[in-house]
């Protein structure tokens, strides 16, 4: 296939063969697992086939990088070992005396890392309601802010942030932008054509999307200062992703778009329903017309809105647990972004600082028969 034909294949496609690649030894169709810890030294000293060392260098963890990098239309990829591990190499690649603009409402363990661990490394963070532009701005100091955090849908309200009026305003100031782009995924948002710096996965959940792979990836609009830093950070800390669970990683990868547009059917069709269930006061989907942030979901998501939402049960946090220890379909489980649905307790995961109310369940749907969930989820919020 000519160069040309290949940047006209649709990320599908792309994905669903892993980018086309061949084992070239062996002709096979699916690469190999590369499991060496090290590579042999040509006898003049040099090491000419490019890789040292397993920490830094390996082909299967490469391969992962290159279909997620061609997914975000990326200049830059990296996996490594967690998506905590990803967005803490970006962080700390600022280096200390920097100063953040993160969001008040965001995945509740970066938050915390934040606000309690990134001080004492130098850097300076500041929370603000990151998806009114107007307060961005203000939080924002010019010459001093280094990074602006977006995470979009956001976890677990679903709060929407405007990718590309961040990026106006955070590059206004000199800062750069990064997204962590995990429930919205590549295939309904490609944050770096919106102008973002750095996109952000934690990998473990859509795109692995079979609960059973840590991993975290950063992709990077350019190779350049904050790309270097990440990489040269993920090696001198060990912050990598195993070979086996980098192939786990590509292996889910091929089935993305088809499990992402299945679920976030599944949360849509849940979300009307559930609008209109006794049981429940609120339904939190980008979805809904009603949402604050639809419009801007529906400018910048394309195809659909995801497969997370949340509920406000009724009668109060007793009646939440109560209603998520009757579900018996749904899994009573914190993650997200697999093909099994799941369903939280939010508050109960994230304590006493969080803005999550202690009367919301978090829903992560899954690929499963709308109907089946349905009536599971009906029958335990008592319809
Ligand atoms: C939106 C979001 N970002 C980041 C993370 C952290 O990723 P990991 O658990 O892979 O370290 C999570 C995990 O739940 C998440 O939901």
């Amino acid at each position: 296939m000519s160069d040309e034909d290949a940047r006209r294949l649709s990320a599908r496609t792309l994905a669903a063969q892993a980018l086309g690649r061949i084992d070239d030894e062996t002709r096979a169709l699916v690469p190999p697992i590369h499991l060496s810890s090290t590579f042999i030294r040509d006898p003049d000293n040099l090491y000419r086939a490019g890789d040292v060392y397993g920490r830094p260098d390996n082909a299967t963890v490469r391969e992962a990088e290159a279909v997620i990098g061609a997914l975000e239309g990326a200049a830059e990829t990296l996996v490594l070992g967690s998506g905590m591990s990803a967005a803490v190499a970006l962080f700390l690649g600022l280096g200390p005396g920097a100063h953040v603009v993160a969001p008040r409402a965001m995945y509740w363990a970066l938050r915390a890392w934040l606000a309690n661990e990134a001080p004492a490394l130098g850097l300076h963070v500041d929370f603000a309601d990151v998806e009114d532009l107007s307060q961005l701005e203000r939080a924002i100091k010019p010459g001093a802010t280094k990074l602006v955090w977006l995470e979009t849908p956001s976890n677990p309200l679903w709060g929407i942030g405007d990718i590309e009026g961040a990026a106006r305003v955070a590059h206004a100031a000199g800062a750069a932008l990064a997204v962590d782009s995990t429930c919205a995924t590549p295939v309904f948002t490609r944050p770096i054509a919106l102008g973002t710096d750095v996109v952000m996965h934690s990998a473990t959940k859509y795109l692995n999307g079979h609960s059973d792979v840590i991993a975290g990836a950063l992709c990077f609009a350019r190779d350049d200062t904050l790309s270097v830093r990440a990489r040269d950070i993920r090696k001198a800390h060990g912050l990598i992703l195993h070979p086996f669970e980098a192939f786990l990683l590509t292996r889910g990868l091929r089935t993305l778009d088809l499990r992402v547009r299945a679920a976030a059917a599944n949360a849509m069709e849940l979300a009307l329903r559930l609008s209109n269930h006794a049981g429940v006061s609120a339904v939190l989907y980008p979805g809904l017309p009603h949402h604050p942030g639809h419009e801007t979901a529906r400018r910048q998501m394309q195809g659909g809105f995801g497969g997370m939402l949340s509920i406000r049960v009724r009668d109060g946090a007793e009646a939440a647990v109560a209603a998520a220890a009757r579900v018996a379909l749904w899994k009573r489980a914190t993650s997200l972004g697999g093909v099994e649905s799941l369903i939280e307790h939010r508050a109960s995961i994230e304590g006493p600082d969080s803005p999550c109310p202690p009367d919301l369940l978090r829903l992560s749907a899954g690929i499963e028969d709308v109907e089946d969930l349905w009536r599971d989820l009906d029958r335990a919020l008592g319809g």
